[in-house]
């Protein structure tokens, strides 16, 4: 049976040299398994339609109902440090794409989530396999309320419970990779500075009370690096590198709908490749 992530379906829909070659395959334990061969180029993709043992942040799981998630692994390799920022501009590209395909608002909850409305509907896992780093991305599609995972921190949704349609994965894939594409050559080249105004447009924390560690205050602005700044009740602002965020009281997001993507990003031409350069290189 053919479905909407099958090569078939996505050769027609790849937008740029992300998902060249396309790994794909029925069932796994994890997408991110299937980019640890070392001869893999850069921009390869291993996508599944069901993971027997998917991976989440901090060890966690990530369950799928079959079929109804994208869920995907893109091998980079952006070269030493700054890893945490790539998480953001992993996260980034999956919320612009969510907008593009549902014209439902997505935030980007600091540093590796993206919700609609309060809820997760994505989340992002970055592992080091040798000089190589695996972006492992997962999005809840075309799951209905009762099949979305109970027990998780922060509430979650899918694209279809957020927008109450049903969505083409591989329509998704194929966006997600055209503006991780973009955001990854940006920040490669000027780190996250030109993706700072999309960032902020989208940051699902600010104004929030929130907790990281031992840090606790009111989430400010995603700082220049990356960071996440908190203001103390002392009033002194302390930027926190990573962790994960608790929210009191849970994310208080009541907009849904976009009015139009482009007004909340940074400036479109900033969001092409400029004439001549040649994307990705495979190596
Ligand atoms: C998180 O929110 O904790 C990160 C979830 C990442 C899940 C994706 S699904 C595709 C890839 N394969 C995995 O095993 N995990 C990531």
């Amino acid at each position: 049976m053919t479905t909407d992530l099958h090569p078939e379906a996505f050769a027609g829909l790849r937008r740029g040299r992300l998902g060249d070659p396309y790994l794909y395959v029925r069932e796994c334990r994890s997408t991110q398994e299937l980019l640890r061969d070392a001869a893999l180029p850069e921009g390869a993709v291993a996508v599944a339609e069901h993971q027997t043992a998917g991976r989440g942040r901090l060890g966690r799981r990530w369950e799928d109902a079959a079929g109804s998630s994208l869920l995907c692994s893109v091998l980079l390799r952006p070269g030493a440090g700054m890893l945490p920022q790539l998480s953001l501009v992993a996260a980034l590209a999956t919320a612009e794409a969510i907008e593009e395909l549902t014209r439902c608002q997505a935030r980007v909850k600091w540093p590796n989530d993206v919700l609609i409305g309060g809820r997760k509907v994505a989340g992002i896992l970055l592992e080091l396999a040798g000089g190589a780093v695996v972006a492992g991305i997962g999005v809840n599609v075309g799951q209905e309320s009762g099949e979305l995972p109970e027990a998780t921190r922060t509430p979650a949704a899918s694209l279809r419970t957020a927008s109450g349609r049903r969505h083409d994965r591989g329509r998704l894939l194929a966006g997600l990779l055209h503006r991780l594409e973009l955001g990854y050559l940006a920040w490669q080249r000027d780190g996250l500075a030109p993706l700072g105004p999309s960032l902020e447009a989208r940051h699902a924390l600010r104004g929030m009370p929130v907790r990281v560690g031992e840090v606790e205050g009111v989430a400010a602005s995603i700082a220049p690096g990356g960071g996440l700044e908190i203001v103390a009740p002392s009033g002194r602002t302390v930027v926190v590198e990573s962790g994960e965020v608790e929210v009191a009281g849970g994310i208080d997001v009541d907009e849904q709908r976009l009015v139009d993507v482009q007004d909340l990003g940074v400036d479109p031409a900033q969001r092409q490749l400029p004439a001549g350069d040649p994307g990705l290189e495979h190596r």
